[in-house]
């Protein structure tokens, strides 16, 4: 079963492809040893076209990756940037999730990934809220992991890595399993680090907080937008550490993420959190919104517009 739906084209080492054409051999290094840097990237529908969001931070953070990991990417930041607008053209759909991708290629086997060559290649496809439209207005549950975030000493969590997805995938799936709509992961210190694939952000006594970088997290884009919302917004802010019961003891708690949006968190292992309302969550989502969708002259310089 495909839940994909299929658009025209997939760019695809440096020209637009069919999308059924967009293919890589099975002994493809990356598939094997999970060496492999993306980004999650989305374009908005807006009063002037589609819209790509924040999208130089995320070609930055993509170049970013590559360096930890030594990976040589055959394209410029500026030729991947060109790629994601054309593909979002090419595709003719406004509103669509984008997914660069270097990997190492078909060539060699074994562990030194530099010995093959590196592909790069951008999908796009149409992706409603990663956590459900339902979540994102009356909020998802959430369980705390039994498995910890991996640690910066083995992989890197600010670079964004198909490995580090692996302890994601591992997490997902005992929350889906256990009941829950998603899993929070603590780190090797036994703080709240984030989400599978979403930051977090707990709210008490009308301060906003999240975990620091130093937490072990993905410093996510979403994640700075929300914290560059909260000056204007008249809301104190700190990065600071968190303890698993100041989850339970929050007064909103809520994800970020590309694909998640800004996602309010309802209930934590069966304890409801707050009274179930949202007040911060749903400034932030409004200010979000505007924003995403070009109706905020204020964040104009976010947007890569697809003419
Ligand atoms: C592990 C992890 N944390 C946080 C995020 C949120 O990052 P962003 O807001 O840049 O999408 C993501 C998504 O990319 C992620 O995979």
């Amino acid at each position: 079963m495909v839940g994909i739906r299929a658009l025209k084209k997939i760019w695809m080492d440096g020209q637009l492809v069919d999308w059924g054409e967009a293919k890589v051999h099975v002994l493809t290094h990356a598939l094997h040893y999970g060496y492999s840097i993306f980004e999650g990237i989305r374009a908005h529908d807006t009063p002037r076209g589609p819209a790509i969001f924040r999208l130089k931070e995320h070609i930055d953070r993509f170049m970013n990756s590559a360096k930890v990991y030594r990976m040589k990417l055959p394209f410029s930041a500026e030729e991947i940037e060109r790629a994601c607008v054309d593909l979002v053209r090419a595709n003719g759909v406004p509103a669509v999730y984008l997914r660069p991708i270097g990997f190492s290629g078909y060539g060699e086997m074994g562990l030194d990934p530099t010995k093959s060559p590196v592909q790069v290649a951008v999908a796009a496809w149409e992706w409603g809220a990663y956590l459900g439209a339902a979540g994102v207005e009356t909020g998802v549950r959430a369980t705390v992991s039994s498995w910890v975030r991996m640690d910066s000493r083995s992989l890197p969590p600010q670079a964004k890595c198909g490995a580090n997805y692996a302890n994601s995938a591992l997490a997902k799936m005992e929350a889906t399993i256990g009941g829950y709509d998603e899993a929070i992961l603590l780190n090797s210190s036994g703080m709240v680090a984030e989400g599978p694939g979403e930051n977090i952000f707990r709210v008490k006594n009308g301060v906003v907080s999240t975990p620091p970088a130093s937490s072990g997290i993905l410093r996510g884009i979403t994640r700075d937008t929300v914290i560059q919302f909260l000056a204007p917004e008249h809301v104190p802010f700190q990065r600071t550490d968190f303890t698993r019961e100041d989850l339970f003891t929050a007064d909103e708690l809520f994800y970020t993420g590309t694909a998640a949006g800004i996602t309010p968190i309802r209930e934590v292992d069966g304890r409801a959190i707050g009274t179930g309302k949202y007040p911060i969550v749903q400034r932030l989502q409004r200010r979000y919104e505007d924003a995403i969708h070009g109706r905020d002259p204020a964040y104009a310089a976010w947007l890569t517009y697809v003419t």
